[in-house]
This record gives C-alpha cells, sequence and structure tokens, in this order.
C-alpha cells in the first residue's frame, strides 16, 4: 500500500509587493508521486524548482492550492507527530542538551518520564552519539548536530520521514560518513523516508527510487528506479556512475528548458520509469 499519495498538487505563493500590488508565483504544478511503505525516495531538481516547498506542504506547515495529499490513506492539512522533518540548518533547542532535544517530541506526545528516556537512549545509540547526551549542542560538530536532529525526528516513530537537504551546509567527508550512517539506519529500521538534496550522487547513493522534477513551477520529468546493491553504492560502481551521468543530464536539460520557457505552457507529461535496465546496460 501507498504510505503517502500525492496527486496534481498545486501550490502557488502570494507575494505582496507593496502599495497593494500582489503576484503569484507558482512553485509547484500538477505534481503526482507515490511513496511506498518503507521506500527511500528522493526529490531531485534544480535549485529553485520547489523542492523545500514539496516537503513544507507534506509536513503540513505550508498550504496548498489544489490537488490529493494523502498518508496512509487520510489527508494532510496540518503538522503532526506522524510525520518527522529534519531541515539543512539543523533547527537544534540550544537551551535544551541533546537527551532533551530528542525527548521533546515525546514529551509533547506524553509519555510517561522513564519512557521518554528509553526511547532517547535508543536512538541516540543509532545515531552513535549517546556518550554525548547531556551536552548542550554548541559543543557539538555540524555533522553531530545533524545525527541529533534525525534522532529526534525518528524518536517520535513518525510514518514517514521527512529531510529536505539535511547535509547540505556539512562538508565533504562528514557528508559522506552521514549518507552512510543514514543508509545504515534506513536499512535497519526501513523507515518510509523522502530526502530532497541537489545531489545527484547523493540521490543515487542512498535511494531506491530518485524523482527528478522540472524547473519552476516543479512538476515530475521521470522517475527513476536505482538498482544498486548495498556494496555498488559504497563503492562508487560502474552502474553507480551510469545513474548519476542520466540524471546529471536529465537536470541539465531541466536548467536549459527553463530559459527558453514561455509563459503559461505547460510542462510536459511525466514518464513514469523511462530509463530501462536495458538503457542502463548500453
Ligand atoms: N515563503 C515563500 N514566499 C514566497 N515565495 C516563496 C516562498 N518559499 C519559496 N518561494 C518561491 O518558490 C519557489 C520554489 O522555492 P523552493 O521550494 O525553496 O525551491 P528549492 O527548494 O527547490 O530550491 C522559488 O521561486 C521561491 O522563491
Ligand atoms: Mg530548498
Amino acid at each position: 500500500m501507498s504510505k503517502l499519495v500525492v496527486k496534481n498538487l498545486d501550490k502557488s505563493y502570494v507575494i505582496n509587493e507593496g502599495f497593494g500590488k500582489r503576484s503569484r508565483v507558482h512553485a509547484l504544478r500538477n505534481l503526482t508521486l507515490e511513496v511506498s511503505e518503507g521506500e527511500l525516495v528522493t526529490v531531485i531538481g534544480p535549485s529553485g524548482c520547489g523542492k523545500s516547498t514539496f516537503l513544507m506542504v507534506v509536513a503540513g506547515i505550508h498550504p496548498f492550492d489544489s490537488g490529493t495529499l494523502l498518508l496512509d490513506g487520510k489527508p494532510v492539512n496540518e503538522p503532526g507527530l506522524d510525520r518527522g522533518v529534519v531541515f539543512q540548518d539543523f533547527a537544534l533547542f540550544a537551551w535544551m542538551t541533546v537527551r532533551d532535544n530528542v525527548k521533546f517530541g515525546l514529551s509533547m506526545k506524553g509519555l510517561p518520564k522513564e519512557e521518554q528516556d528509553r526511547i532517547a537512549e535508543h536512538y541516540l545509540r543509532l545515531v552513535n552519539l549517546l556518550e554525548f547526551a547531556d551536552v548542550f549542542p554548541h559543543r557539538l560538530s555540524g555533522g553531530m548536530k545533524q545525527r541529533v536532529g534525525i534522532a529526534r525526528a525518528m524518536a517520535t516513530e513518525p510514518e514517514i520521514l521527512l529531510m529536505d537537504e539535511p547535509f547540505g551546509s556539512l562538508d565533504a567527508q562528514t557528508r559522506k560518513s552521514l549518507q552512510v550512517q543514514l543508509l545504515d539506519i534506513w536499512r535497519e529500521t526501513k523507515k518510509t523516508i523522502v530526502f530532497i538534496t541537489h545531489s545527484v550522487r547523493e540521490a543515487v547513493f542512498l535511494s531506491q527510487r530518485v524523482v527528478v522534477l522540472s524547473s519552476r513551477p516543479g512538476c515530475v520529468v521521470e522517475t527513476i528506479s536505482i538498482d544498486l546493491s548495498y556494496e555498488d553504492r559504497i563503492s562508487l560502481s560502474d552502474s553507480l556512475m551510469k545513474y548519476e551521468r542520466h540524471l546529471e543530464n536529465l537536470i541539465e536539460q531541466q536548467i536549459e528548458d527553463d530559459f527558453g520557457m514561455q509563459p503559461g505552457v505547460m510542462p510536459p507529461e511525466p514518464k513514469q520509469s523511462g530509463f530501462s535496465e536495458k538503457e542502463l546496460l548500453e
């Protein structure tokens, strides 16, 4: 069964330009995609195409104009503990220890104190930070802060984890290490994850499927299944490189299309799975 169903979703922002003048920015148009239970799907596309908007809409933080948005068959229209969100800028509570950050959602859920401690320890162990439980976030490196962010988002045991370029501000080495850790966590927990990135390699390395968005207004151009073993991913195998090249070409096309785009012209119909096994081997 589909965990997340997004059908013909439209989202625009109305901008107040002053002097009574208002304009509209169409961020997403006719966006359709589904995520299955236990899948790790990345959404990739040119800068400004509406990736963060999509995540904020699924998180229930931004309203959408029209279309269907269902999580476990239920309409989404406000934030909820069934969705865990991890942002690029960590967003940890500076005045709380690492442990209390992870316990935050659990106290909102009204769990007994011992239960909160037990769950927080479990997730801090999962991200390898148990020994830092009692320090404040300012003492942690960027990579550690983001691991706390992941533990905090997972601790409430949400139905789906939504991650918006969570490794975007980390240095290359830390980023690589967190990608491996996230892949390991996903293999262990089989959590449903929607991961936004603009790094093609990150998308191919992590996901089972990559959804490519057009330039703004974002709609699905192509969805590609990444059929790679764990070893292929870790060793950056030739097959991984082929997926990478295919996706890079696709995204370059989106940016070129953007230059020639006419106002009011509808984007093309999405291809469901344009990248066959045969094409990959060619
Ligand atoms: N709060 C907002 N108000 C007005 N326009 C916005 C807002 N957030 C995003 N946008 C616009 O919507 C478009 C998509 O932005 P965003 O979703 O942040 O793209 P991405 O994450 O793919 O870079 C951009 O043109 C951006 O300027
Ligand atoms: Mg963004």
